[in-house]
């Protein structure tokens, strides 16, 4: 099978995670109305030095996508190359959300490097709503850090446990 009969109704949405905001949440529900199945694959990414480990933030995810009753939609994790995770998956479509034209060059940065390195892979990156552009997972855990409520940018569920996370840390 050449990458052009790989599956186009399958897309991975790749991301750290760490944790998931109504931002993410808004790319996975508008992905799981266009694609047949959604993959939203965790990534280890130790650069990052996550507040959360891989395990919390897939489970974070399942219950999101469990509360919100999306069915199409598998929470997976993974380590190593991205396009090495579509291949083993049968795909080549990644998912991903471009908020403000600051989120542009890091985009394009990773599809080309992608593209290099698979060029059968094609990155689709979806306009997050106008609503979530200003919202990042450092932001609220910044904001949380210092006491301030993040109820409205990330599900009760990540905004509990963030906080929680950070008393524990002191
Ligand atoms: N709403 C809200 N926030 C969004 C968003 C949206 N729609 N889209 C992106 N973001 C924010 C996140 O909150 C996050 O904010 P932060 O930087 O403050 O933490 C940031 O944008 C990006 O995080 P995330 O969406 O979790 O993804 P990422 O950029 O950390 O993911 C990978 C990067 C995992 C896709 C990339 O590192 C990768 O593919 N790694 C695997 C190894 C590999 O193949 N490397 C070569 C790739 S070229």
């Amino acid at each position: 099978m050449n990458g052009n009969e790989r599956n186009c109704k399958i897309a991975v949405y790749p991301g750290t995670f760490d944790p998931a905001t109504y931002g993410h949440i808004d790319i996975i529900t508008r992905a799981s109305n266009i694609f047949e199945k959604i993959i939203v694959a965790v990534s280890d990414n130790p650069h990052k030095n996550p507040i959360f480990t891989i395990g919390e933030r897939v489970e974070f995810l399942k219950k999101i996508i469990e509360d919100l009753n999306i069915d199409n939609t598998e929470i997976d994790s993974f380590t190593g190359l991205l396009i090495n995770y579509l291949k083993n998956n049968n795909t080549r479509i990644i998912i991903r959300g471009l908020r403000v034209f600051t989120d542009f060059d890091y985009e394009m940065a990773i599809a080309a490097m992608n593209k290099k390195l698979a060029p059968d892979i094609e990155t689709i990156l979806l306009m997050t709503s106008e609503k979530y552009s200003f919202i990042s997972s450092s932001l609220i855990k910044e904001v949380a850090e210092l006491g301030g409520c993040i109820k409205g940018y990330a599900p009760d569920i990540i905004a509990n446990a963030l906080v929680e996370k950070l008393q524990n840390k002191k």
